[in-house]
């Protein structure tokens, strides 16, 4: 949430910036800015509410070169800029950053929260400050400007400002009075330095939220932790902790290559995305599910790290599985799944409630962190909670270079690629089939079920990039069921067994980019009230798969439509001639074994969200109020 770039070098600063901040656009879009200093050392500042596509609009032909401002003029140059979610503050210009000083003397951009922000602004105030926006963020730049007047080093100044904060923050800070100095400060939040050369081999540095706005120009990154401070010049970068300790500096290159971020022809992010999914599992389980008579190689890193991780698991008696949101989901799928074939306690916990009470965790627990981003700030605090607590963590993300990434014991990448909608399908999908494999190699190394069994799922698995593959050439019917009930004010989802969590995921689809309500439920949970919300305007969506509950979702089905409501079946099994008249709609979708369901039955209600959505005319990618990274609490 928030993203905030930095850039000391000879280019031109602003539409190096821009470029920048075009790769944090899915960390918000509330508002968009710049600042730098102009070649008369004047602080030039630049916002505009909603998305950067505004900020891009007012500024001036000068400033506006297109790609990535590659133009070096011999002279230093020096800037900031930010992408907004709004937590303090409504989503105006007022509020937009980067916020100035009273004497605008002093430029600020700031992700993360500062807790006491409230405190020092009336103690600024009753100072002779006067505040402009409703921000938290502006009390730390006001904050700097005052304890500027009395001291000269601005390296000083910014460690007794940090000292003050509380909450959280990456920041990247310019002043006219030192035009030559970029600061950076990271507590609590992601903060990146991108350590490169021009063209015409002058350094250049650029700070950012994430590696993906900086690898266009440099795969050398620092990357800042907690409590560490920047003082980046032409010299090059000096790194100090809160104390003014000088800390050496690591710099680590990257592989990645460059980050093309492009539809390829879709409409939406989120489509393209939705179609990568037979891709994603395939890659999810390349190296790793060789053939059905190999065993399962989980980290896929090096065979040390392996063999590591495989004396932990032989050890460990539960499993406590922690996330948000859609990664909430994926690890419910994981519970069902494990539990199902290790017969080993598995739990799965919402990040933001398990942080704050004391938990029940020790050195026999295995806890996964489950993180796209590997960012999300209450999940990276579940994990620092439970490596406290003497439990070994391996967090599943879809960012190798995340903190969540480098904090934790083990890492499996689940190798999704990028994901640009914040509405998240890919991820979901990869982050399953991990778990899968994870399920199965500890079943393995337990011999907690039968070889046959294991064999014969491990042989589903191998087929199921295919059949989703028939899933997304059958969407005809889901395009239509968008139209019909696309003017739903609320939709129910519901489902059993291991497909529970895929109805929960297919409402938090639907009412993420929609915005109509809907929830997921259990289909036994139905009668115990949801059932009272029932009329004939409601759609069920209603999972229905072989297997044991198969018939118990008929029954729940039945129930529903004796209240009038409108049925919908997205079944992998033919249903009953004589039961067909309970829907109104039946897609049908290939059929597997009833634990990897959820791959399959997830697609048409990531497709029926999207096309809804569509239908409704909603910004499918960039839906109002969220974040695809959500760094704050
Ligand atoms: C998913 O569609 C959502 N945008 C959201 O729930 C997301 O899954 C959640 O914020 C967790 O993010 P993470 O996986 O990056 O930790």
């Amino acid at each position: 949430m928030c993203g905030i770039v930095g850039y000391l070098g000879h280019k031109s600063p602003v539409p190096l910036i821009v470029d920048s901040l075009r790769h944090l656009e899915y960390r918000g879009y509330d508002s968009a800015g710049v600042a730098y200093l102009d070649n008369e050392n004047l602080l030039q500042v630049y916002k505009a509410s909603g998305k950067l596509m505004n900020l891009e609009n007012i500024l001036p032909a000068s400033l506006q070169i297109r790609g990535n401002g590659n133009v070096s003029n011999g002279a230093q140059h020096i800037g900031i800029g930010h992408i907004r979610w709004a937590t303090h503050g409504a989503a105006n210009d007022v509020n937009a950053h980067p916020h100035t000083g009273s004497r605008n003397e002093i430029a600020l951009v700031h992700n993360g929260i500062i807790e006491n922000f409230y405190e020092l602004r009336q103690e600024l105030q009753c100072k002779g400050h006067t505040f402009l926006s409703e921000t938290d963020t502006e009390s730390v730049v006001q904050l700097l400007e005052h304890l500027s007047q009395d001291e000269p080093d601005f390296c000083k100044v910014v460690l007794k400002a940090l000292d003050k904060l509380q909450g959280a923050y990456a920041l990247n800070v310019i002043s006219k009075k030192h035009p030559n100095k970029l600061y950076a400060a990271r507590n609590q939040a992601p903060l990146v330095i991108g350590v490169g050369q021009d063209a015409n081999g002058h350094p250049e540095y650029i700070v950012a939220s994430d590696a993906v706005a900086i690898v266009q120009h440099t795969n050398r990154l620092i990357y800042l932790k907690d409590g560490e401070i920047a003082e980046i010049s032409e010299q090059g970068v000096r790194i100090m902790n809160l104390k003014g300790d000088l800390v050496e500096p690591v710099i680590e290159t990257i592989s990645t290559d460059p980050l093309t971020i492009d539809k390829k022809g879709y409409k939406h992010f989120m489509l393209k995305e939705i179609y990568e999914q037979p891709d994603v599992v395939r890659n999810s389980l390349s190296g790793r599910l060789q053939s059905v008579h190999q065993p399962i190689w989980l980290l896929g890193n090096t065979p040390q790290a392996e063999e590591t991780f495989n004396r932990e698991l032989q050890d460990i008696g539960r499993i406590v599985i922690i996330g948000c949101g859609t990664s909430y989901n994926a690890g419910m799928v994981g519970k069902y799944f494990i539990e199902e074939l290790v017969q080993i306690p598995v739990e799965v916990e919402a990040a933001g409630e398990f942080r704050y009470r004391n938990p029940f965790i020790n050195n026999k627990d295995l806890v996964i962190t489950m993180s796209q981003s590997g960012e999300t700030a209450d999940t990276l605090a579940a994990l620092r909670l439970s490596r406290q607590k003497g439990a070994k963590v391996l967090t599943l993300t879809n960012r190798e270079d995340s903190t969540m990434a480098r904090e934790a014991d083990f890492v499996m990448p689940v190798r999704a690629g990028v994901e640009v909608s914040v509405a998240a399908t890919k991820s979901f999908t990869a982050q399953v089939t991990a778990l899968y494999l994870l399920g199965l190699a500890l079943a393995e190394k337990r011999k907690a079920s039968h070889p046959e069994q294991l064999e014969a799922l491990k042989s589903d698995l191998l087929k199921i990039p295919a059949r989703i593959e028939t899933v997304l050439h059958n969407t005809e019917p889901l395009q239509a069921m968008a139209r019909k009930y696309g003017h739903a004010r609320d939709v129910l989802f519901i489902a059993r067994g291991v497909n529970f969590p895929v109805a929960m995921e297919g409402a938090l689809k639907l009412k993420e980019i929609s915005y109509i309500h809907a929830e997921g439920y259990s289909g036994s949970e139905l009668k115990h009230g949801p059932i009272a919300m029932l009329d004939s305007n409601i759609p069920v969506i209603s999972v229905l798969t072989k297997g044991p509950v198969f018939e118990k979702m008929i029954s729940n089905c039945q129930e529903a439509k004796a209240r009038e409501a409108r049925c919908i079946a997205i079944s992998n099994t033919p249903i009953p001639k004589e039961l067909q008249t309970t829907f109104e709609d039946i897609l049908e979708i290939p059929e597997c074994m009833e634990p990897l369901s959820p791959l399959l039955t997830t697609i048409p209600l990531q497709l029926l969200a999207y096309y809804m959505a569509e239908f409704l005319g909603k910004d499918v990618d960039q839906p109002r109020n969220l974040a695809k990274s959500v760094t704050v609490e």
